[in-house]
């Protein structure tokens, strides 16, 4: 059976998707859905590629119980607009460029992550990146709560 593809898009790709990238997959893990679902995360910008994620992130993560510091950033590309794949951007600017980006025929769902998130109004995961320790903390909540609710989805609508 294909595995349904969830892939994390910001800007760097070194602050908020490589922390959504670690959140989900470890709450997909948990739940024994890993060979169900495969999670990835890409940037727009190519100012960070195959560099590891923002300490900031790393040490919030960490505090958390997860490692994202094996993680490496790249470039979002066509390839991962795949069938049935959900694309999911931390802001409308990455929502634009990734609307750019997706092929004519993309038989998926491209969307803002906060859309799955239950308990924040935000709507966005502001880009923590020029921000204090503060900023990412309010990502990495933010982030959890989306996950809980995106996995929820996932489970009802693809029958896990
Ligand atoms: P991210 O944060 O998009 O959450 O990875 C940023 C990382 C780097 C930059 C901007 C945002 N930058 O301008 O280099």
């Amino acid at each position: 059976m294909n595995k349904i593809s969830v892939v994390f898009v910001c800007l760097g790709n070194i602050c908020r998707s490589p922390t959504a990238h670690g959140v989900f997959e470890r709450m997909v893990a948990a739940q024994g859905l890993g060979d169900r679902i495969c999670v990835d995360s890409a940037g727009t910008g190519d100012w960070h590629l195959g560099h590891a994620p923002d300490s900031r992130s790393v040490e919030v993560a960490q505090r958390r119980g997860i490692d994202l510091s094996a993680l490496r950033s790249r470039l979002v590309s066509a390839k991962d607009f795949d069938d049935g794949a959900y694309v999911l951007a931390m802001d409308g600017q990455n929502l634009s460029n990734l609307e750019i980006l997706r092929p004519t025929d993309f038989a998926g769902h491209l969307g803002l992550f906060l859309d799955y998130s239950a308990n924040f109004e935000e709507r966005e995961v502001p880009d923590p990146y020029y921000s204090g320790a503060q900023g990412f903390d309010l990502v990495i909540d933010l982030i959890e709560d989306a996950s809980a609710g995106l996995l929820k989805h996932l489970k009802k609508h693809h029958r896990l």
